[in-house]
């Protein structure tokens, strides 16, 4: 039985992490640690043999190498971290503790997404040739603990970035798992059109974007995030192949869908992802993924080193919307 410490104790920690962990017999949660002195303690409890990063942006890094370094195993939220050599210093601890540590992208594990792996992987469908990704929801101060437009969510100091790398880290991630080639460029635009703090000023960070990514060897597309889908969440990915089509949550009835090059279609009904609109989160399988990966030593699909791969994309992002320019990755 590991005893896991959580810190950040809003939403995430609670619809996600604590009832997963609940579930599962490896595990029981030994503490909980939020903004206050608690969270060294949580760090220097010998007992406490992995710990659940659930804070805001900003402090990802320093609490997750803390805990690595206190010999710690764990499992930190994405956005991985604010900056590349902050991610770069959190895989190190890793590496140079022997620890385990997993980033929750949890998109690779939804159901849909994974069985397109497979059927892409099985060559079935051909090369990927292009595509469209989206995710919108109406924004992360309903989502939030503090139910406020005055949230961390928006603030820079606390945040870094907004819907690009909040949401778009999620699709960007999930292009580069599931494209399987090396990404190549980006062209990326970051726009605040509508979120406000409660005194009317603009909110500090982008609530929309578009990305245009491209893949060695061909496959371009785009990746568009939103704060400001009202009324309903967008949470798609469209994959063009060569032999067809592959829609992933882009139809409310069939998580799946192939469209085969001659009009043929397979339909897939699977469970739902998770998203901020439900109100009874279902399993993400990130926590035990995270369990199975510290018990049996072997390799999972969130281990940290891939995902900052995907987190060297957000930040090439970063730096073509201030630049207005593409940039290179390779
Ligand atoms: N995987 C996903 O799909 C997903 C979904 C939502 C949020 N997240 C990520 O989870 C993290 C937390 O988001 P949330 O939605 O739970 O936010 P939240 O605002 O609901 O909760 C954050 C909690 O962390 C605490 N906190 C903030 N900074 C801290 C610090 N330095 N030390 C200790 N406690 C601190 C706050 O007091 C609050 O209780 C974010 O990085 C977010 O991007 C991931």
């Amino acid at each position: 039985m590991l005893n896991i410490g959580i810190a950040g104790c809003g939403s995430i920690a609670r619809q996600r992490h604590a009832s997963e962990y609940a579930r599962n017999e490896a595990a029981r949660i030994a503490g909980f640690f939020d903004l206050n002195a608690g969270r060294a303690q949580a760090l220097a409890d010998s007992s406490i043999g992995a710990v659940s990063v659930c804070v805001a942006n900003k402090s990802h890094a320093d609490y997750a190498i803390a805990a690595l370094n206190a010999g710690k195993h764990v499992l930190c939220e994405k956005p991985m971290a604010i900056s590349l050599s902050e991610c770069e210093a959190m895989t190190q601890a890793a590496q140079k503790n022997g620890r385990r540590l997993l980033i929750g992208q949890n998109q690779r594990l939804a159901p849909a997404h994974a069985y397109a792996k497979r059927i892409l992987a099985s060559g079935e469908m051909g090369r990927v040739l292009s595509f469209q990704s989206v995710f919108g929801h109406k924004g992360p101060e309903s989502w939030s603990v503090d139910q406020s437009a005055d949230t961390w969510f928006f603030k820079k100091e606390f945040a870094a970035f907004g819907s690009m790398a909040d949401l778009g880290i999620h699709k960007i991630d999930l292009l580069l798992y599931l494209v399987g080639k090396e990404p190549e460029s980006v062209y990326a635009s970051l726009m605040t059109l509508d979120k406000t703090f409660p005194d009317g000023r603009p909110i500090e960070v982008d609530d929309n974007s578009v990305v245009m990514l491209r893949f060695a060897g061909g496959p371009a597309g785009t990746v568009t995030t939103s704060w400001t889908h009202y009324g309903e969440e967008c949470n798609s990915t469209v994959l063009y192949c060569e032999k067809g089509i592959v829609k992933m949550y882009a139809d409310p009835r069939y998580a799946l869908q192939i469209v085969y090059a001659d009009g043929v279609r397979a339909n897939y009904e699977l469970p739902a992802m998770q998203t901020n609109d439900d109100a009874q989160q279902t399993g993400s399988g990130v926590i035990d993924t995270f369990l199975e990966g510290i018990t049996s030593g072997c390799p999972t699909i969130l281990d940290a080193p891939d995902i900052l791969r995907s987190m060297r994309v957000v930040f090439a992002c970063l730096d073509s919307a201030s630049s207005g320019r593409p940039v290179s990755i390779l």
